[in-house]
């Protein structure tokens, strides 16, 4: 891994992911959730203030040792539980059945295969339990789209392994999710970005 990749990407993507105004987005991808959650690609714990008090403990998973640092404040003020459940989305260490729900934000983009992580997630959550997506995609306009797929190599390169041509959507589904809400539009930004989708889906 380069030293780009290594130590400035995870601080980019950080800040990327900082602004104040993706707050209302994550207020909504959590709200309602019970009980023992697992987030996947958690990053320096960016939901964490949001979380309802209905959530008792957090399981995460987060590979970057950067991230897992910048999020040190939040999970002290979280005042949960809270357990790191290992580095890698798509094999978790966690056993079948034992979680309410899963959590997953602006992390499909970039988990190698997100395909793999999302089955692992239907497999450590309790049947009938809940799956929250909150992701950046595929836009459904050609033109941009188009530029979507012009840009998504270079976007790799500088944001630690995103892509902007991914349909989270489809990804869900074809895991085995069945998807109860789907919520699209774009956020502020430039568009190739800003293709926000925030889904509730069931195992
Ligand atoms: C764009 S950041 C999103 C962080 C956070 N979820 C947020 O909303 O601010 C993507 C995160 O996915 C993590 N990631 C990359 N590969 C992963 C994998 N195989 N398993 C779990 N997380 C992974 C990265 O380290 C990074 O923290």
């Amino acid at each position: 891994m380069g030293l780009y990749r290594r130590f400035l990407a995870p601080r980019f993507v950080d800040t990327i992911c900082s602004p104040k105004a993706l707050g209302a987005w994550r207020a909504r991808c959590v709200e309602d959730l019970t009980g023992h959650v697992i987030e996947i690609g958690f990053g320096a714990g960016r939901n964490l203030p949001y979380y309802p008090d209905s959530v008792t403990a957090i399981t995460a998973v987060e590979p970057s040792a950067i991230m897992r640092q910048r999020g040190a404040r939040r999970i002290e003020a979280f005042g949960r539980e809270f357990h790191w459940g290992g580095l890698d989305g798509q094999r978790l260490e966690v056993a079948d059945a034992s979680l309410d729900a899963a959590v997953v934000t602006f992390s499909l983009c970039t988990i190698p295969d997100a395909q793999a992580a999302l089955r692992e997630l239907r497999r450590v959550v309790k049947p009938g339990g809940e799956l929250r997506v909150l992701e950046h995609g595929i836009s459904p306009d050609p033109k941009i789209a188009r530029w979507q797929h012009r840009l998504d190599g270079f976007e790799q390169v500088i944001a630690d392994g995103c892509h902007l041509t991914r349909d989270p959507v489809e990804a869900v589904t074809s895991a085995g999710w069945t998807i109860n809400s789907t919520y699209q539009r774009y956020a502020p930004g430039p568009k190739p970005w800003a293709y926000f989708t925030s889904l509730r889906a069931q195992s």
